[in-house]
């Protein structure tokens, strides 16, 4: 797929930017704080409904505005789409497909992108929590049906966190007893949302391994789940939801002194392991970025495999200067036969000989296309 229209309009620091974009390769070029990152993280709220930067919509949407619209001309092999995301500081956020309103959802089966930014190094070397958003953004996006365990399994989690931090330290019967209703709703969920889980890494594991292969080669790479339901010997428990209803007696107690919920799938981590040891403490600058590139190239591949609507829009934001020379030549390599390659850098000389193509500047929240 490609996106052949862009439109920006209060979205961080653009103002009203509207962009022609061609099929294949467009560099952005611009001076740090212009805007490039801006752009393309637009894109990525298309396909993935937030931000690859912040948690919160509110910072996307332009200071002193109150709304924020991203719009895209999609195109696929045989069919194109106007999608839009309307971002609201006040009330619901909004999609529309074609000027019809959609769900937010929607449009991830219209836009798909894969990102390689900065942030990625932290994917390896930062907090569980940045591993969990990979997962779960690569599993909504090969399934969509996993969208609707996820946020019921958020929901739950955030009503017993609601009730734990409330009566924090002091739970009377008819509070065990509230507390306990969410319960069977939580054993439920966990299950399925730890199942689907699992069936990815199935899925991810050997894209990962192949292209970690082809960046580094020579090593051993392993996925793993990293969660109370993982056996000892790296088997998933039999009775998933007998497992997450002992676990929730366990930690009854320690629940209510903590004012949170302290088991399930929110808490467990992706393992990444390379040559026997693991990447999160171990890894060095070069084979956390080589592991990076591979979760993201692992992304693309199965993207590509799975979509009947084409190929994901792979978009490389100011990675240049990250890597080393012979990281940036199996990249070059590997998003070559993308149907659309988005390209960004601070400098032109920093961008591959290999990434010609339509060149943008990016100045002050304004995108203009160079020779014209
Ligand atoms: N909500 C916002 N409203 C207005 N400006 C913003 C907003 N969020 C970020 N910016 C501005 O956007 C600029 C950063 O743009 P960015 O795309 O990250 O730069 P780069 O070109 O280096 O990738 C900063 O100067 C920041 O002040
Ligand atoms: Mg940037």
């Amino acid at each position: 797929m490609w996106v052949s229209e862009l439109e920006l309009h209060h979205f961080r620091n653009h103002s009203h930017t509207t962009l022609a974009l061609p099929a294949g390769v467009s560099v952005f070029v611009g001076s740090n704080g212009q805007g490039k990152t801006n752009l393309i993280e637009a894109i990525g709220y298309l396909a993935y409904q937030s931000s690859h930067r912040v948690a919160q919509d509110r910072t996307l949407v332009q200071e002193g505005q109150d709304t924020a619209v991203v719009r895209a001309r999609v195109n696929h092999a045989d069919r194109h789409a106007e999608v839009a995301a309307e971002i609201s500081l006040r009330g619901a956020n909004r999609a529309k497909l074609a000027g019809n309103t959609v769900s937010m959802g929607e449009l991830s089966g219209w836009v798909k992108a894969v990102l390689f930014t900065p942030e990625d190094l932290s994917l390896i070397r930062g907090e569980p929590a940045g591993r969990r958003r990979y997962l779960d953004s690569t599993m909504t996006v090969l399934r969509p049906a996993t969208a609707a365990i996820l946020g019921d399994y958020e929901r739950v989690v955030k009503q017993r966190n609601a009730l734990l931090k409330t009566h924090r330290g002091r739970p009377t019967p008819e509070l065990e007893s509230t507390l306990r209703g969410w319960d069977d709703a939580f054993v439920d969920l966990a299950g399925a949302y730890t199942t689907a889980r699992v069936q990815l890494l199935r899925q991810l594991s050997p894209a990962v391994t192949a292209a970690y292969a082809t960046v580094a080669p020579g090593n051993d790479v392993s996925l793993g789940l990293e969660s109370t339901a993982m056996t000892d010997e790296g088997l998933l428990a039999e009775d998933l939801e007998g497992h997450y209803r002992s676990e929730l007696d366990r930690q009854r107690r320690a629940e209510w002194e903590r004012g949170m919920t302290l088991v399930g799938p929110h808490r467990d981590d992706l393992a990444l392991v390379l040559n026997g040891l693991p990447s999160r403490t171990h890894s060095s600058q070069g084979e956390a970025w080589s592991l990076a590139l591979g979760l993201r190239m692992a992304q693309a591949v199965l993207y590509r495999e799975e979509s009947t609507s084409g190929d994901p829009i792979m978009i490389l934001d100011d990675v240049f200067a990250e890597l080393d020379r012979s990281r940036r030549a199996t990249l070059e390599a590997l998003v070559a036969d993308y149907e659309q390659v988005l390209v960004t850098a601070a400098v032109w000389e920093d961008v591959p000989q290999a990434f010609s193509g339509q060149v943008f500047d990016v100045a002050n929240g304004e995108v203009a296309p160079r020779g014209q």
